[in-house]
């Protein structure tokens, strides 16, 4: 059966699905947002501006919804799982900062980008002090095993982002290599939400394992369209900047398969092309034409598809639907 392409208009609306797995959590938000808002109180009462700016930003908080939901699936949540949430959050956070400048990101969560406001050095500096935070918390918890999965995840996301940043502009990667990227960039840290927030709740082994095998499938998939929406996507509804990909020689699934089945197309070409065009819309055109939008949307679902069978070994109950139905919601638009 072909697989129906992806309708754009509703590809970056926040789906009703998506809404109501995540509307039972609204207290649980409240209170992990406190608990950010506390932890990233500055020492030095000058800072607190541009502190606010990160705390006040309202993000889709869907890390945080995957420990709390882990943990209820996999056994009795406690107030760990707030400050699990939290500090998987801020580890989320400080990387939204650097990877902004990095991208020379402009609006972010429907507001200026730290980097736009302050400048590169201070949102890096910014993402620093957030991470450190973070060191701070969980080596408080005196858990080994929470503190290297986390320290762990951090450092895959790094290295994700650094391969994406050397192969920028150089000879144009391949599929498996974007899969590896989006993997570190994305997939490890939703992993380590959903393997730490049943770890918490003392899972057993092969229901964390679950969880957390669910978390990895649920963020290629969100990675993947999150690609397809840079370039099919409304900045309005997104609230941060589209078309930086391209513009930042960042070849992702779409563009991969668009060179694939363009032989007469480098991807130097594409660079330059995009560089001197500056209509969206005729790359939207052409990407569909090729087929290639309908290709990383496949993909994506697949991913979503991955994700509801890890949730096999986890028993039934309203929070392991929650995680299937958030699941489905990636890919809800088609
Ligand atoms: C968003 O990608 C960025 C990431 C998923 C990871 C960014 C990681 C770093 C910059 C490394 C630093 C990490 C830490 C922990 C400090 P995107 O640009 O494709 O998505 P976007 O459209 O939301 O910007
Ligand atoms: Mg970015």
């Amino acid at each position: 059966m072909p697989t129906p392409e992806p309708n754009p208009a509703a590809l970056d609306a926040d789906p009703s699905t998506r809404n109501a797995c995540l509307a039972p959590l609204a207290a649980s938000f409240d209170a992990v947002r406190a608990f950010i808002a506390g932890a990233l109180v500055p020492e030095d009462p000058a800072l607190a501006e541009v502190v606010g700016h990160v705390t006040a930003a309202n993000g889709k908080m869907l890390r945080p919804a995957m420990v709390l939901l882990a943990g209820q699936a996999a056994g009795t949540p406690s107030d760990r799982h707030t400050e699990l949430a939290a500090v998987v959050e801020m580890i989320h956070t400080a990387s939204l900062l650097h990877d902004d400048v990095l991208d020379r990101a402009e609006q972010r969560r429907g507001r200026p980008t730290a980097n736009h406001l302050y400048g590169n050095a201070a949102a890096v500096l910014l993402g620093d002090f957030v991470l450190s935070r973070v060191f701070e918390i969980t080596v408080r918890w005196s858990d080994p095993e929470i503190g290297c999965v986390l320290g762990r995840a951090a450092a895959e996301l790094c290295q994700g982002e650094l391969r994406q940043n050397l192969s920028r502009g150089g000879e144009p990667i391949d599929e498996e290599a974007y899969l590896g990227i989006v993997r570190r960039k994305t997939a490890a840290l939703f992993q380590s939400a959903g393997y730490l927030g049943a770890y918490v709740a003392d899972g057993g082994e092969t229901v964390n394992r679950a969880l957390g095998e669910y978390g990895s499938c649920f963020g290629m998939a969100f990675q993947i369209r999150d690609d397809v929406l840079d370039v099919v996507g409304s900045e309005q509804r997104a609230g941060k900047t589209l078309r930086t990909d391209l513009a930042q020689r960042k070849l992702t699934l779409p563009w991969i398969h668009f060179l694939k089945v363009s032989p007469g197309t480098s991807g130097r070409d594409l660079f330059e092309q995009a560089r001197s065009e500056s209509d969206a819309h005729g790359w939207i055109d052409r990407l569909r034409d090729a087929g290639s939008i309908d290709y990383a949307w496949a993909k994506a679902r697949a991913y979503v598809d991955a994700a509801v069978a890890a949730l096999g070994p986890v028993p039934a109950s309203p929070a392991r639907d929650r995680l299937e139905d958030l699941a489905r919601s990636l890919i809800g638009a088609a």
